[in-house]
């Protein structure tokens, strides 16, 4: 018998599809009030009556936001405040940075920005930024981010960083995974050991979602089809994940990255301070974000994750 979150509020990206669908539904089974951030009205929608179907009287709320743009993940995130706010909340109890895309051919977004940076690294960045304060005021509260094993091969090229010069759909996922970790790494990092909100970076497996499909070449279609049979459920994936959400047990863990419950230890590159400094001061500029400033170094040694053997 799982506890119930009936007293939980949490926010979920890319709720509409895949992983992030049944993170909500199991959040919704559980009791939890759940605000959805997705990109289409419609899928939103059916969503929502898919979920009510299956636990009515489930609480959600959706937020129709592509977060491929900045001023759309700033919009959301004073939507979710004003959402909180109305219903006399003080803090948030969780977000889940898990809406993801592949883009094969090197696509800008209205912003500027390459858009598998701007929609898997940026969005979460700033949606966090934005929604911090609301986390804190939680007595505890996780910021998860749904990485990828692809980390392990990912590289930050910081002469060009969104690939715009030389682009390559996989290295760009795999780059913007490998910030996922890093981001998360630096996130707890700066919030050091006393804080209340954890942040975890999850590796959600091979799963079996559309992923693939989504406004790729037929080639990449063929190979993602072959590729997610041997895939996972999005429902199992989803376990792992609302785990590092939800499990009281593991709030002070220090352990980064995680699998499917357990920790792993992330790749070499992903440990990397200096590296996960340069690459916060960069999003925070790319964001148009004031400086978060850096905590005491002696704070921040305190706040240094442990890494478990792989
Ligand atoms: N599937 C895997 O094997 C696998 C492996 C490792 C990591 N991941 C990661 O897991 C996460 C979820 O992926 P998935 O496989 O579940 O993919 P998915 O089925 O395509 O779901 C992705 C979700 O993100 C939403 N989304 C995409 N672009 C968006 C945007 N610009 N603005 C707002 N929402 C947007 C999608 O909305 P729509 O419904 O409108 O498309 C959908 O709700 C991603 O971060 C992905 O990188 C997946």
């Amino acid at each position: 018998m799982q506890t119930s979150l009936s007293d939980k509020t949490y926010v979920v990206t890319g709720g509409t599809a895949g992983i992030g669908l049944a993170v909500v539904e199991q959040l919704a089974e559980r009791g939890a009030w759940t605000i959805v951030i997705a990109r289409s009205a419609e899928r939103c929608r059916a969503m929502e009556d898919e979920i009510r179907y299956l636990y009515p009287g489930a609480r959600l709320s959706s937020i129709v936001a592509d977060l491929s743009l900045q001023s759309e993940v700033r919009r959301a995130a004073g939507e979710v405040g004003r959402l909180l706010s109305d219903a006399g909340l003080d803090g948030l109890d969780g977000l889940v940075n898990n809406a993801g895309t592949f883009t094969y051919w090197l696509a800008l977004t209205k912003e500027g920005f390459e858009t598998q940076w701007a929609v898997n690294h940026l969005a979460p960045f700033l949606l966090t930024r934005q929604l911090l304060p609301w986390l804190q005021r939680a007595a505890t509260a996780r910021v998860v981010t749904v990485s990828s094993g692809s980390h392990y091969t990912g590289r930050l090229n910081w002469d060009d960083i969104q690939l715009r010069r030389r682009y390559n759909g996989l290295a760009a996922y795999d780059r913007s995974k490998l910030a996922n970790v890093l981001f998360t790494i630096e996130l707890n990092r700066r919030l050091g050991p006393g804080s209340g909100l954890r942040a975890f970076a999850a590796d959600p497996g091979l799963v079996k979602t559309d992923i693939g499909f989504k406004g790729t070449p037929p080639l990449v279609r063929w190979v993602w089809q072959r590729r997610r049979a041997g895939g996972i459920s999005p429902a199992e994936s989803a376990r792992g994940i609302v785990y590092l959400l939800t499990e009281p047990s593991i709030q002070q863990a220090n352990e980064p990255y995680w699998k499917h419950g357990q920790p792993k230890a992330p790749s070499p590159r992903s440990r990397d301070r200096q590296a996960a400094r340069r690459l916060w001061d960069l999003s925070e500029s790319m964001c148009g974000l004031s400086p978060l400033p850096y905590p005491d170094e002696s704070i921040a040694e305190e706040g240094e994750p442990h890494v478990v053997a792989a």
